[in-house]
């Protein structure tokens, strides 16, 4: 049977691959990590922050009040020099409302139709947000990297198939998932929350 900590975190996101990711850059924690995924009833979070600061702290700060349960949640954004630092806080609805990862790529792709590669410069920003009792705590992390001209691999989500991070040939979506997330703008932000988690939990 899977080990079960009694000290239990949700992360406040209903995304599969953050999922994932998350627990799995948190395992040396050994706590029992839930997701919205185990709460179907929740509300979902409307992320309408004008920063990643803002939509982080929001989610984590609704989803704790919802459940009393220690509540971890990141906002990112891909922030691409060439177009000004877009879509960045923008980036899950950047081709439009409920669309697909899939219409961001492409529509990302017509915006970077014909701009040579060392243009193409990159990076994902991520804010991290911890909310417990009596404590709100935010970490950022940054992945600088290119964007390619097609997309690439099958891993990963949202804009992997287009990212090769520096130090590499191949994009976040071709890499293997352990690579990734030790590189990531999330594994530099939640690196720096696994400290803050468990101080917290030497307490409760
Ligand atoms: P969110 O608001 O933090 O869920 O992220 C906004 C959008 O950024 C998502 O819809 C994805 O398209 C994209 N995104 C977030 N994290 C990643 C990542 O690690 N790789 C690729 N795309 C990402």
């Amino acid at each position: 049977m899977a080990f079960q900590s009694t000290k239990t975190l949700i992360l406040a996101t209903r995304n599969p691959g953050k999922v994932e990711e998350i627990t799995s850059i948190l395992s040396g924690l050994h706590l029992t990590v839930k997701s919205l995924l185990d709460y179907p009833n929740l509300p979902e979070v409307v992320e309408d922050g004008q920063t990643l600061e803002e939509n982080a702290l929001k989610k984590a700060r609704e989803i704790f009040r919802a459940t009393a349960v220690p509540a971890l949640s990141d906002d990112t954004g891909l922030e691409v020099f060439y177009l000004g630092m877009k879509p960045g806080v923008f980036s899950a609805r950047y081709a439009g409302e409920n669309v697909s990862y899939a219409d961001n790529n492409r529509k990302l792709l017509a915006e970077l139709k014909n701009v040579p590669i060392n243009e193409r410069r990159a990076q994902f920003r991520c804010v991290a947000a911890f909310i417990g009792k009596g404590v709100e705590r935010t970490t950022h992390g940054v992945c600088p990297g290119r964007l390619l001209d097609e997309v690439r691999g099958s891993g990963g989500f949202g804009y992997d198939p287009l990212f090769v991070p520096d130090g590499y040939e191949e994009t976040f979506a071709q890499l293997p998932g352990n690579v990734k997330n030790s590189i990531s703008h999330r594994a530099m932000a939640f690196g720096q929350m696994e400290t803050i988690i468990a101080e917290y939990f030497t307490h409760f």
